[in-house]
């Protein structure tokens, strides 16, 4: 062992300076003390905020009583809080996993096993977008090509189109086709939405190709659009998709959601995780989709997106800084001039945790608990920070 290194951990995130020590509600607190505004929610995970009283109560009710036990055994609760998320999306069956990518992983493993189970051997391909971001695993990289260079080779039957474009798509159908996946809002990728229409559009090419729609709503969903889904913003459903992030407000927690028909052929040995959904992460998960759906919740989300997104619009005329706001109710991009890099971190030594993303942005994505007034401290420091820019 060498003892002259620095850090033992394997320098794929660069350097990081700040340890935070403390969460609270909308706040993090750093080892100097220092208190700072969280809009970037650990890359839009922590949905109800930091040390939610009622998670962290359930939380340590559950480490008293049971951690783990494998799913070779029964859990009621898992079993209850399944039938929550089918009752409250178009799912019928769902799989529990630790992450989103191993959500995608699954979904595509869904959809394979969908067209195996008919006999259908030639459907193997999935077409993805371009921009797309669905994480760090090989069939990931292999999906949407970003962050694959020196990975390679790279597993075959992935087919990148243009997003947002209905024409390019289409040519790009055949009878190989096995499924469409896609991002609903595009995160990574510069926070862009996907048209609802060109949406509904793919819904229709599915149906009439047999071919499933897979969305990934692992950041998009959990209330982060202003509705529990975001698809729900539009006029279809899905036929499998992968949730994570939100769902567990900073718990391990994600699942593949599919309808009875999409999961088909995830016949017993299909697939496993050791510990995907196990009792602490469905005890948490509970309590986060109780709060979620409860009717008057995504109502004020949905309200204090609106407010949110109307005050950066009078910042884009107000500020030459700003290109262009986009996205869609907590998940929102500030197009800039300058480097986005060097702005996120004045934003961050000016007290607002921020994320960035592709296309020089500037990416928020507050707690959805946030208030009015955390609303309004945040547009203080934007604007502090794009005058000092100025
Ligand atoms: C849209 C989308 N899909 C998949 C993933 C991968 O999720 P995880 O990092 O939990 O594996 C991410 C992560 O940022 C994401 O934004």
């Amino acid at each position: 062992m060498n003892q002259n290194v620095s850090s033992y951990i394997m320098p794929t995130y660069g350097e990081r300076s700040i340890e935070f020590v403390k969460g609270e509600g909308c706040y993090l607190i750093d080892k100097n003390n220092k208190k700072y505004l969280d809009f970037g929610t650990g890359i839009a995970v922590n949905s109800l905020g930091h040390c939610h009283p009622i998670l962290v109560k359930k939380l340590q009710k559950q480490a008293a009583k049971l951690w783990h036990t494998s799913n070779l055994y029964y859990n009621s609760e898992q079993e209850e809080y399944a039938k929550i998320l089918c009752n409250n999306s178009f799912a019928e069956k769902i799989f529990f996993t630790n992450s989103g990518v191993e959500a995608i992983e699954t979904g595509i493993k869904v959809v394979r096993s969908y067209h195996y189970s008919k006999k259908n051997l030639k459907k193997k391909n999935i077409i993805t977008f371009e921009g797309a971001f669905h994480g760090r695993t090989f069939a990931a990289l292999s999906a949407q090509k970003k962050y694959s260079e020196g990975f390679e080779p790279l597993l075959p039957g992935f087919i990148q189109v243009p997003f947002n474009n209905i024409e390019i798509l289409e040519k790009n159908i055949d009878q190989n086709t096995a499924a469409i996946m896609i991002e609903p809002i595009q995160g990574e990728g510069g926070v862009i939405a996907a048209d609802l229409i060109f949406l509904e559009k793919i819904r229709k090419i599915c149906y009439q190709n047999d071919i499933l729609f897979f969305l990934d709503e692992v950041q998009s969903g959990f209330g982060r659009s202003g509705k529990l889904f975001s698809y729900e913003w539009a006029n279809f459903e899905p036929d499998v998709m992968a949730t994570a992030k939100g769902i567990g407000s900073g718990f391990p927690l994600g699942a593949c959601m599919a309808t009875e028909k999409a999961a088909a052929g995830m016949i017993k040995g299909t697939h496993g995780s050791t510990f995907g959904g196990n009792p602490l992460a469905i005890s948490v998960g509970i309590e986060v989709i109780k709060i979620m759906i409860d009717k008057n919740f995504m109502i004020q989300v949905d309200k204090k997106a609106r407010y949110f997104w109307y005050k950066l619009k009078e910042f884009e005329k107000q500020f030459d800084e700003i290109i262009e706001i986009r996205g869609a109710g907590f998940l929102l991009g500030i197009k800039t001039k300058n480097n986005n890099i060097e702005i996120n971190n004045l934003l961050t030594k000016n007290g607002l945790l921020c994320l960035i993303a592709s296309d020089n942005i500037i990416r928020l994505a507050p707690p959805l608990i946030v208030n009015k007034n955390e609303i309004d401290s945040a547009l203080q420091i934007i604007k502090k920070t794009l005058k000092e820019i100025d």
